[in-house]
């Protein structure tokens, strides 16, 4: 395991087990972001305090780019990418999928990420170029499932104008598939791919914190990570399947048009 690796999952598990010890209790202290329903928990910010500290702690010259904090100017090649609650719903209304997000990104390329997932006791983790795990399990994504065949998660943003037209492709996807899931965690569904739990995944607006961890976890299982028309995964759009679903899911997506509108 590499050193990057080791320090992100200590540091992963240290807040996890902190939000789960406190949300009984805090989970429901909360204010609105972009929209009334997009929420940030007293939680949230007390998770990536936690992980900034620890990270700085260990290593002061990195750059962290946080979910809640964003980030600040720097110059170092290491730069830490945090969710510090995905599924901020999901913990809110205490269901069991969120989970604490961290990757390792050095000179623009991710090399080590962890999702935590407390309140199932699981933790996912990858390294480039050596594979990802599901604790000792080695993840492999399902390979050779035609779209027809296919379970799809998606996930949909907080803004209105945004929904209704990720509404209106998923309606037109969900008769072309075996089935649609919505879980509430962008990291876990990507996740979820790796560990064969679903066979495709795809949402416009997600943004690197949601997807730089779980996108390594996915890679490293077989997995194809893009955009759209052969660009990059971004916060334009996020597509993960295993090669030959993925290029079938896209066209299937790009026929829909999902970047219309809001
Ligand atoms: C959200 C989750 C959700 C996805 C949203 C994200 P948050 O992150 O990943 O599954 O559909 O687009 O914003 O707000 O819970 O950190
Ligand atoms: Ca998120
Ligand atoms: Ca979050």
């Amino acid at each position: 395991m590499t050193d990057f690796l080791r320090l992100a999952e200590d540091i992963a598990r240290e807040a996890g087990d902190m939000l789960l010890a406190k949300r009984p209790t805090m989970s429901r202290e909360i204010e609105t972001k972009s929209s009334p329903t997009d929420v940030v928990t007293t939680l949230d910010k007390a998770s990536e305090a936690l992980i900034r500290e620890r990270i700085l702690a260990a290593r002061p010259d990195d750059r962290i780019l946080g979910e809640e904090q964003g980030e600040a100017p720097g110059e170092g090649d290491v730069r830490w990418i945090v969710d510090p609650i995905d599924g901020t719903v999901n913990f809110l209304y205490g269901l069991p999928d969120w989970a604490v997000s961290i990757a390792v990104e050095v000179a623009g390329k991710v090399v080590a990420g962890v999702v935590n997932v407390p309140q199932r006791g699981e933790v996912y983790t990858a390294a480039l170029g050596e594979g990802s795990w599901l604790g000792a399990e080695r993840l492999r994504c399902n390979t050779g499932v035609p779209l027809s065949q296919a379970l799809v998660a998606t996930g949909f943003g907080y803004a209105k104008a945004r929904r209704e037209s990720q509404g209106e492709v998923v309606a037109k996807v969900l008769p072309r598939v075996r089935d649609i899931r919505r879980g509430g965690s962008c990291a876990i569904d990507i996740c979820s791919l790796a560990a064969g739990r679903v066979d495709a995944y795809y949402e416009r607006g997600v943004n690197q914190w949601d997807f730089a961890a779980a996108g390594l976890v996915a890679t490293e299982s077989g997995a194809r990570l893009g955009g759209l028309h052969g660009r990059p995964v971004s916060s334009e759009f996020a597509l993960c399947a295993a090669p030959g679903l993925f290029e079938e899911l896209h066209d299937l997506l790009v026929s829909l048009d999902p970047l219309r509108g809001a």
